[in-house]
Protein backbone atom coordinates (compact mmCIF):
# COMPACT_ATOMS: atom_id res chain seq x y z
CA UNK A 1 0.00 0.00 0.00
CA UNK A 2 1.42 3.86 -0.46
CA UNK A 3 -0.21 6.68 0.63
CA UNK A 4 0.54 10.12 -0.87
CA UNK A 5 3.12 10.20 1.57
CA UNK A 6 5.13 7.90 0.40
CA UNK A 7 5.41 9.05 -2.94
CA UNK A 8 6.98 11.81 -2.49
CA UNK A 9 10.92 12.20 -4.22
CA UNK A 10 13.49 13.08 -2.60
CA UNK A 11 15.18 14.86 -5.16
CA UNK A 12 18.90 15.62 -4.47
CA UNK A 13 19.83 19.44 -3.35
CA UNK A 14 21.75 21.10 -5.99
CA UNK A 15 25.05 22.46 -4.19
CA UNK A 16 26.51 25.27 -5.28
CA UNK A 17 30.25 25.27 -4.53
CA UNK A 18 31.23 27.91 -1.83
CA UNK A 19 33.96 30.14 -1.08
CA UNK A 20 33.24 29.87 2.42
CA UNK A 21 33.77 26.39 4.19
CA UNK A 22 30.58 25.79 7.05
CA UNK A 23 31.36 27.53 9.91
CA UNK A 24 32.78 25.98 12.87
CA UNK A 25 31.60 28.83 15.31
CA UNK A 26 34.93 28.19 17.40
CA UNK A 27 34.52 24.33 18.02
CA UNK A 28 36.93 21.66 16.61
CA UNK A 29 36.52 20.91 13.16
CA UNK A 30 37.81 19.23 10.48
CA UNK A 31 39.67 20.62 7.41
CA UNK A 32 36.94 19.66 5.05
CA UNK A 33 37.30 20.67 1.14
CA UNK A 34 34.55 21.58 -1.52
CA UNK A 35 34.92 17.64 -3.13
CA UNK A 36 34.42 15.91 -0.08
CA UNK A 37 38.58 15.67 1.19
CA UNK A 38 39.48 16.16 4.80
CA UNK A 39 43.08 16.92 5.44
CA UNK A 40 44.30 15.27 8.56
CA UNK A 41 47.97 15.54 7.51
CA UNK A 42 49.91 18.00 7.96
CA UNK A 43 53.49 18.75 5.97
CA UNK A 44 55.59 21.54 7.82
CA UNK A 45 58.30 23.11 6.41
CA UNK A 46 61.07 24.67 8.62
CA UNK A 47 63.08 25.91 6.17
CA UNK A 48 63.78 26.31 2.51
CA UNK A 49 67.80 25.62 3.08
CA UNK A 50 69.44 22.59 1.89
CA UNK A 51 73.05 20.98 2.52
CA UNK A 52 72.43 19.02 -0.88
CA UNK A 53 71.46 20.53 -3.99
CA UNK A 54 70.05 17.51 -5.74
CA UNK A 55 69.62 18.31 -9.40
CA UNK A 56 65.78 17.88 -9.41
CA UNK A 57 65.09 20.37 -6.58
CA UNK A 58 67.64 22.86 -6.93
CA UNK A 59 70.10 24.82 -9.24
CA UNK A 60 73.90 24.30 -8.68
CA UNK A 61 73.88 27.52 -7.25
CA UNK A 62 72.23 30.72 -7.55
CA UNK A 63 69.08 30.08 -5.32
CA UNK A 64 68.02 32.81 -2.85
CA UNK A 65 67.19 31.87 0.44
CA UNK A 66 64.33 32.70 2.58
CA UNK A 67 64.64 36.15 4.60
CA UNK A 68 65.17 35.43 8.48
CA UNK A 69 62.61 37.51 9.46
CA UNK A 70 60.04 36.15 7.27
CA UNK A 71 60.52 32.68 8.70
CA UNK A 72 58.39 31.55 11.09
CA UNK A 73 59.74 31.12 14.40
CA UNK A 74 60.19 28.07 17.08
CA UNK A 75 57.25 29.63 18.92
CA UNK A 76 54.93 29.90 15.75
CA UNK A 77 55.48 26.81 14.22
CA UNK A 78 54.73 25.18 17.48
CA UNK A 79 51.38 27.07 18.06
CA UNK A 80 50.32 26.53 14.30
CA UNK A 81 50.98 22.75 14.61
CA UNK A 82 49.17 22.51 17.90
CA UNK A 83 46.02 24.34 16.61
CA UNK A 84 46.07 22.36 13.54
CA UNK A 85 45.96 19.34 16.27
CA UNK A 86 43.52 20.66 18.72
CA UNK A 87 41.19 22.47 16.50
CA UNK A 88 41.39 20.94 13.04
CA UNK A 89 41.43 17.25 13.49
CA UNK A 90 45.47 16.75 12.47
CA UNK A 91 46.42 13.54 13.38
CA UNK A 92 50.06 13.49 11.58
CA UNK A 93 52.56 15.89 11.59
CA UNK A 94 56.10 15.57 9.05
CA UNK A 95 58.39 18.07 8.98
CA UNK A 96 59.88 18.62 6.01
CA UNK A 97 62.32 21.50 4.30
CA UNK A 98 64.56 21.79 2.68
CA UNK A 99 66.55 19.89 5.16
CA UNK A 100 64.98 20.47 8.56
CA UNK A 101 67.94 19.30 10.30
CA UNK A 102 69.47 21.99 9.43
CA UNK A 103 66.99 23.90 11.73
CA UNK A 104 68.54 24.78 14.65
CA UNK A 105 65.23 24.60 16.77
CA UNK A 106 63.74 20.93 15.62
CA UNK A 107 64.56 19.52 18.25
CA UNK A 108 62.95 21.33 20.49
CA UNK A 109 60.00 21.93 18.11
CA UNK A 110 58.92 18.35 18.27
CA UNK A 111 59.51 18.57 22.07
CA UNK A 112 57.20 20.78 22.26
CA UNK A 113 54.15 19.30 20.38
CA UNK A 114 54.93 16.19 21.88
CA UNK A 115 54.14 17.72 25.04
CA UNK A 116 50.67 18.89 23.67
CA UNK A 117 49.88 15.98 22.04
CA UNK A 118 50.77 12.17 22.98
CA UNK A 119 48.76 10.80 19.96
CA UNK A 120 49.93 12.83 17.17
CA UNK A 121 52.35 10.71 14.57
CA UNK A 122 55.68 13.23 14.24
CA UNK A 123 58.12 12.24 11.54
CA UNK A 124 61.01 13.78 9.09
CA UNK A 125 61.41 13.97 5.76
CA UNK A 126 65.28 14.38 5.95
CA UNK A 127 68.51 13.33 3.57
CA UNK A 128 69.35 12.38 6.60
CA UNK A 129 73.01 14.30 6.46
CA UNK A 130 73.36 14.81 10.27
CA UNK A 131 71.38 12.69 11.39
CA UNK A 132 73.77 10.44 13.11
CA UNK A 133 74.84 13.17 15.45
CA UNK A 134 70.81 14.67 16.13
CA UNK A 135 69.16 11.05 16.05
CA UNK A 136 69.17 10.36 20.06
CA UNK A 137 67.87 13.89 20.57
CA UNK A 138 64.94 13.48 18.43
CA UNK A 139 63.89 9.92 19.35
CA UNK A 140 64.01 11.43 23.18
CA UNK A 141 61.86 14.16 22.19
CA UNK A 142 58.90 11.93 20.34
CA UNK A 143 59.86 11.88 16.79
CA UNK A 144 58.03 8.87 15.97
CA UNK A 145 60.26 8.06 12.32
CA UNK A 146 62.37 9.44 9.43
CA UNK A 147 61.55 9.54 5.59
CA UNK A 148 65.10 9.58 4.16
CA UNK A 149 65.61 10.87 0.90
CA UNK A 150 68.83 8.71 -0.88
CA UNK A 151 68.46 8.39 -4.76
CA UNK A 152 71.20 6.18 -4.52
CA UNK A 153 73.48 2.94 -2.88
CA UNK A 154 76.90 4.44 -5.50
CA UNK A 155 78.75 6.95 -4.01
CA UNK A 156 79.16 8.46 -7.73
CA UNK A 157 76.12 8.35 -8.49
CA UNK A 158 75.12 9.93 -5.13
CA UNK A 159 77.12 12.74 -5.78
CA UNK A 160 76.10 13.56 -9.38
CA UNK A 161 72.77 13.71 -8.38
CA UNK A 162 72.82 15.67 -5.13
CA UNK A 163 76.18 17.62 -6.27
CA UNK A 164 77.63 16.99 -2.97
CA UNK A 165 79.40 13.81 -1.93
CA UNK A 166 77.85 12.85 0.80
CA UNK A 167 76.52 9.38 0.70
CA UNK A 168 78.49 7.30 3.59
CA UNK A 169 77.00 10.59 5.95
CA UNK A 170 73.53 9.82 4.18
CA UNK A 171 73.90 5.91 5.38
CA UNK A 172 75.13 7.03 8.52
CA UNK A 173 72.69 8.46 9.59
CA UNK A 174 69.99 6.15 8.75
CA UNK A 175 72.17 3.48 10.98
CA UNK A 176 72.04 5.71 14.02
CA UNK A 177 68.06 6.43 13.20
CA UNK A 178 67.71 2.63 13.24
CA UNK A 179 69.56 2.73 16.60
CA UNK A 180 67.63 5.19 18.49
CA UNK A 181 64.25 3.60 17.26
CA UNK A 182 62.60 6.06 15.22
CA UNK A 183 61.39 3.38 12.60
CA UNK A 184 60.64 2.47 10.15
CA UNK A 185 62.57 3.82 8.35
CA UNK A 186 61.06 4.85 4.80
CA UNK A 187 63.69 5.46 2.06
CA UNK A 188 61.98 7.77 -0.56
CA UNK A 189 64.24 7.91 -3.91
CA UNK A 190 63.71 9.49 -7.66
CA UNK A 191 64.91 7.75 -10.68
CA UNK A 192 66.24 10.56 -13.16
CA UNK A 193 66.72 9.28 -16.94
CA UNK A 194 70.72 8.85 -17.62
CA UNK A 195 71.12 8.83 -13.79
CA UNK A 196 70.06 6.51 -12.05
CA UNK A 197 67.45 4.78 -13.92
CA UNK A 198 68.89 2.01 -13.88
CA UNK A 199 69.77 1.40 -10.38
CA UNK A 200 66.46 0.46 -9.13
CA UNK A 201 66.86 -3.27 -8.28
CA UNK A 202 69.81 -2.66 -6.66
CA UNK A 203 68.24 -0.07 -4.38
CA UNK A 204 65.05 -2.99 -3.57
CA UNK A 205 67.85 -5.05 -2.57
CA UNK A 206 69.47 -3.19 -0.67
CA UNK A 207 66.48 -1.72 1.73
CA UNK A 208 64.73 -5.10 1.99
CA UNK A 209 67.68 -6.91 3.34
CA UNK A 210 67.67 -4.13 5.53
CA UNK A 211 64.08 -3.45 6.62
CA UNK A 212 63.50 -0.27 5.14
CA UNK A 213 60.17 0.56 3.27
CA UNK A 214 61.55 1.66 -0.26
CA UNK A 215 59.49 4.00 -2.41
CA UNK A 216 59.93 5.27 -5.47
CA UNK A 217 58.54 9.03 -6.64
CA UNK A 218 58.20 10.40 -10.34
CA UNK A 219 59.59 13.08 -10.66
CA UNK A 220 57.40 15.92 -10.62
CA UNK A 221 57.44 19.75 -12.08
CA UNK A 222 58.47 21.44 -8.77
CA UNK A 223 62.26 22.43 -9.24
CA UNK A 224 63.68 25.75 -8.92
CA UNK A 225 64.82 26.02 -12.03
CA UNK A 226 61.84 24.71 -14.19
CA UNK A 227 64.01 22.24 -15.96
CA UNK A 228 61.49 19.54 -15.98
CA UNK A 229 59.91 17.78 -18.85
CA UNK A 230 57.58 14.80 -19.17
CA UNK A 231 60.36 13.07 -21.78
CA UNK A 232 62.69 13.01 -18.45
CA UNK A 233 60.47 12.20 -16.09
CA UNK A 234 60.85 8.43 -15.09
CA UNK A 235 57.59 7.01 -14.97
CA UNK A 236 55.89 4.59 -12.64
CA UNK A 237 55.42 1.98 -15.65
CA UNK A 238 59.13 2.29 -16.61
CA UNK A 239 60.17 1.47 -12.78
CA UNK A 240 57.61 -0.85 -12.47
CA UNK A 241 59.02 -2.82 -16.04
CA UNK A 242 62.79 -2.23 -14.63
CA UNK A 243 61.89 -4.27 -11.39
CA UNK A 244 60.08 -7.04 -13.25
CA UNK A 245 62.77 -7.67 -15.74
CA UNK A 246 64.78 -8.76 -13.14
CA UNK A 247 62.42 -9.41 -10.09
CA UNK A 248 59.25 -11.52 -9.13
CA UNK A 249 56.99 -8.29 -8.89
CA UNK A 250 53.35 -8.44 -7.26
CA UNK A 251 50.77 -6.00 -6.50
CA UNK A 252 50.57 -6.10 -2.68
CA UNK A 253 46.55 -6.65 -2.38
CA UNK A 254 45.82 -3.78 -0.16
CA UNK A 255 43.42 -1.08 -0.80
CA UNK A 256 46.07 2.09 -0.93
CA UNK A 257 43.46 4.49 1.25
CA UNK A 258 44.72 8.28 1.01
CA UNK A 259 48.21 6.65 1.00
CA UNK A 260 50.00 7.75 -2.18
CA UNK A 261 51.97 4.95 -2.66
CA UNK A 262 51.02 1.88 -4.76
CA UNK A 263 52.77 -1.74 -3.57
CA UNK A 264 53.93 -4.23 -4.73
CA UNK A 265 55.59 -7.60 -3.31
CA UNK A 266 59.04 -8.02 -4.91
CA UNK A 267 60.66 -11.24 -4.44
CA UNK A 268 64.27 -11.35 -5.95
CA UNK A 269 64.36 -15.27 -6.16
CA UNK A 270 67.41 -15.61 -3.86
CA UNK A 271 65.71 -15.32 -0.27
CA UNK A 272 65.25 -11.29 -0.24
CA UNK A 273 61.64 -10.37 -0.20
CA UNK A 274 59.36 -7.71 0.79
CA UNK A 275 57.32 -4.32 -0.05
CA UNK A 276 57.86 -1.54 -2.15
CA UNK A 277 56.28 1.10 -3.13
CA UNK A 278 55.68 3.16 -6.25
CA UNK A 279 54.21 6.88 -5.96
CA UNK A 280 53.04 7.50 -9.60
CA UNK A 281 52.07 11.45 -8.83
CA UNK A 282 52.19 12.47 -12.44
CA UNK A 283 50.87 9.51 -14.34
CA UNK A 284 49.08 7.92 -11.55
CA UNK A 285 47.59 11.11 -9.38
CA UNK A 286 45.76 10.28 -5.85
CA UNK A 287 44.53 13.47 -6.11
CA UNK A 288 41.20 12.36 -4.78
CA UNK A 289 42.05 10.65 -1.90
CA UNK A 290 44.58 13.38 -0.84
CA UNK A 291 44.54 14.08 3.35
CA UNK A 292 47.22 16.83 3.15
CA UNK A 293 47.77 20.22 3.93
CA UNK A 294 51.43 22.00 3.87
CA UNK A 295 52.39 25.15 5.77
CA UNK A 296 55.65 26.92 4.41
CA UNK A 297 58.55 27.99 6.69
CA UNK A 298 57.06 31.69 5.88
CA UNK A 299 53.85 30.37 7.24
CA UNK A 300 52.12 30.32 4.44
CA UNK A 301 49.36 27.63 3.85
CA UNK A 302 49.32 25.59 0.77
CA UNK A 303 45.96 23.21 0.47
CA UNK A 304 48.16 21.56 -2.52
CA UNK A 305 52.07 21.33 -3.73
CA UNK A 306 50.54 22.55 -7.16
CA UNK A 307 48.46 25.00 -5.52
CA UNK A 308 49.07 28.95 -7.37
CA UNK A 309 47.33 30.00 -4.04
CA UNK A 310 48.18 30.33 -0.65
CA UNK A 311 46.87 31.57 2.70
CA UNK A 312 49.32 33.90 4.95
CA UNK A 313 48.76 32.50 8.57
CA UNK A 314 52.07 34.52 9.35
CA UNK A 315 50.16 38.15 8.88
CA UNK A 316 47.56 36.72 11.38
CA UNK A 317 50.18 35.51 13.96
CA UNK A 318 52.07 38.51 13.84
CA UNK A 319 49.05 40.85 13.35
CA UNK A 320 47.29 39.62 16.83
CA UNK A 321 44.75 37.37 15.69
CA UNK A 322 43.19 35.18 18.20
CA UNK A 323 43.33 31.46 18.03
CA UNK A 324 39.63 31.23 16.66
CA UNK A 325 40.73 33.34 13.58
CA UNK A 326 43.57 31.69 12.88
CA UNK A 327 41.56 28.45 12.48
CA UNK A 328 38.51 29.80 10.53
CA UNK A 329 41.66 31.35 7.80
CA UNK A 330 43.16 28.05 7.66
CA UNK A 331 39.94 26.25 7.03
CA UNK A 332 38.92 28.59 4.50
CA UNK A 333 42.26 28.12 2.53
CA UNK A 334 41.12 24.14 2.85
CA UNK A 335 38.04 24.84 1.28
CA UNK A 336 39.18 26.04 -1.70
CA UNK A 337 41.77 23.42 -2.40
CA UNK A 338 41.61 22.39 -6.12
CA UNK A 339 40.11 18.75 -7.18
CA UNK A 340 43.61 17.85 -8.97
CA UNK A 341 46.89 18.78 -9.72
CA UNK A 342 46.04 19.53 -13.67
CA UNK A 343 49.42 18.51 -14.39
CA UNK A 344 47.82 17.35 -17.97
CA UNK A 345 46.33 20.17 -18.40
CA UNK A 346 47.17 22.18 -21.09
CA UNK A 347 46.72 25.37 -18.64
CA UNK A 348 48.64 23.84 -16.32
CA UNK A 349 51.24 26.36 -14.81
CA UNK A 350 54.09 24.77 -12.48
CA UNK A 351 53.75 26.59 -9.02
CA UNK A 352 56.14 29.66 -8.68
CA UNK A 353 57.52 28.23 -5.27
CA UNK A 354 59.40 25.23 -5.96
CA UNK A 355 59.81 22.18 -3.73
CA UNK A 356 62.69 23.40 -1.52
CA UNK A 357 60.45 26.13 -0.25
CA UNK A 358 57.03 24.13 -0.19
CA UNK A 359 58.11 20.82 1.43
CA UNK A 360 57.50 17.23 0.43
N1 LIG B 1 59.77 15.33 -7.77
C1 LIG B 1 59.61 14.24 -6.96
N2 LIG B 1 60.11 14.13 -5.73
C2 LIG B 1 60.83 15.18 -5.30
N3 LIG B 1 61.44 15.36 -4.14
C3 LIG B 1 62.01 16.58 -4.16
N4 LIG B 1 61.78 17.19 -5.33
C4 LIG B 1 61.03 16.35 -6.06
C5 LIG B 1 60.48 16.38 -7.35
N5 LIG B 1 60.63 17.44 -8.15
C6 LIG B 1 61.45 14.34 -3.11
C7 LIG B 1 62.69 14.35 -2.29
C8 LIG B 1 62.19 13.98 -0.93
C9 LIG B 1 60.73 14.30 -0.93
C10 LIG B 1 60.41 15.45 -0.07
O1 LIG B 1 60.36 14.60 -2.25
O2 LIG B 1 63.60 13.40 -2.76
O3 LIG B 1 62.34 12.62 -0.66
FE1 LIG C 1 67.57 19.11 -0.43
FE2 LIG C 1 65.50 17.54 -0.50
FE3 LIG C 1 65.83 19.35 -2.41
FE4 LIG C 1 67.48 17.28 -2.29
S1 LIG C 1 65.27 17.18 -2.66
S2 LIG C 1 68.07 19.43 -2.57
S3 LIG C 1 67.60 16.88 -0.13
S4 LIG C 1 65.43 19.77 -0.29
Amino acid sequence: MSGVADEVVHLPVPTLPSSLPPTALGGASPLADQHGRVATDLRVSLTDRCNLRCSYCMPAEGLDWMATEQTLTDDEVVRLVVLGIERLGIREVRFTGGEPLVRRGLVDIVRQVRERSAEVEMSLTTNALGLARTADALAEAGLDRVNVSLDSIRAETYATITRRDRMHDAIAGIEAAVAAGITPIKINAVLLRGLNDTEAPELVRWSLERGYELRFIEQMPLDAQHAWTREHMITADEILASLEAVYDVRPDGEARGSAPAERFLVDTGDGVAGRVGVIGSVTRPFCGDCDRVRLTADGQVRNCLFARTESDLRASLRGGASDDEIVDRWRTAMWGKAPGHGIDDPSFLQPTRPMSAIGG
